[in-house]
């Protein structure tokens, strides 16, 4: 039996129509969910219209599910929250809000845990390597190839706190999402997966939409990963013609540059967000929407050549 696992899809519901082709091309039956359906991308509707249609599905809520409860305000921070807050239809809203956090269930006899992020298996083990934040500077000369990644990967989780955790682990599958970085590993019958990013790839790879394979055949699991490519430069006209980007440009225009390089940039630029107001004695938070454009306007011009490997 073929699954596939699709996480982080924050509203590219495009990148989410073509991986569930893709992955019925590929004989899925079943598809499991973990999380982020919604902001950063203006199509969450659609997006949730796609994933509502798929029959035999597991699905479970991200943490972005939660910052849709943004309190009101003007501040230009959480715009993008509020916005896509004001675009979901009600009845998507309660759908969201009736997710459960976890699952565990029994695929073809094999336990299968499902949850948005890795600390619900693993505690914080993964994050001093596999951050997004951090990722970038891993790999600072460019495009990090598939099978580089995967060896840092089994390499770093096959020691030290990372490997304990796991040890520590009832043997079966893991899924999670979050960070946005496709990868996986057997580690002694410890299976753990992260399909990536549906909407955001943050693995400093290949463009288009990643989502992982897993088959489950006389009790053995193997894992396929995939990329599904698709035409950026279309998408980023949709996303800049649309009312998302009217009203909350920043992020908006944050996501565009993220799509285009798969390297985070949000922390970063939130350090330079905070360094800008302290410099103009700026003490509102969340950051009001002058002090939040004028930092866009003095990450443009500066960003590349403080953090190159951002841009690569
Ligand atoms: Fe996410």
């Amino acid at each position: 039996m073929k699954y596939a696992i699709f996480s982080d899809v924050h509203g590219n519901a495009h990148a989410l129509k073509l991986a569930l082709e893709d992955a019925r091309r590929e004989g899925a039956e079943g598809f499991l969910f973990a999380g982020d359906y919604c902001i950063s991308m203006p199509w969450a509707n659609e997006a949730l219209a796609l994933i509502r249609s798929v029959p035999n599905a597991h699905i479970i809520r991200g943490n972005d599910e939660n910052h849709l409860a943004v309190p009101s305000g003007d501040d230009g921070q959480f715009e993008v929250a509020r916005w896509c807050a004001r675009a979901l239809t009600p009845e998507n809203r309660a759908w969201l809000d009736a997710l459960p956090h976890t699952l565990s269930l029994t695929l073809v006899g094999v336990p299968v845990h499902m949850a948005h992020s890795s600390e619900a298996f693993v505690s914080k083990a993964l994050h001093a390597r596999f951050r997004t934040s951090r990722l970038p500077f891993y790999y600072p000369d460019g495009p990090v190839p598939r099978d580089v990644l995967a060896a840092d990967f089994r390499s770093f989780a096959a020691t030290g706190e990372l490997a304990a955790a796991i040890a520590a682990l009832e043997p079966g599958v893991y899924i999670f999402g979050h960070n946005h970085i496709q990868t996986w590993g057997d580690f002694g019958g410890r299976i753990l997966i992260n399909p990536g990013s549906v909407g955001l790839p943050l693995d400093c790879g290949e463009p288009g939409a990643a989502y992982s394979l897993m088959t489950i055949e006389n009790g053995a699991v193997t894992v396929e990963e995939r990329r599904v490519p698709y035409d950026l430069e279309c998408l980023i006209g949709k996303i800049r013609g649309s009312s998302q980007h009217a009203s909350a440009r920043v992020w908006t225009e944050l996501i565009i540059s993220e799509l285009c390089t798969r390297r985070e940039k949000v922390a970063q630029f939130l350090w330079c967000c905070e360094d800008y107001a302290h410099s103009i004695g700026d003490a509102r938070r969340p950051f009001a929407k002058d002090t939040w454009q004028a930092a866009l306007d003095e990450w443009e011009r500066t960003a590349r050549d403080r953090f190159p490997a951002l841009f690569v």
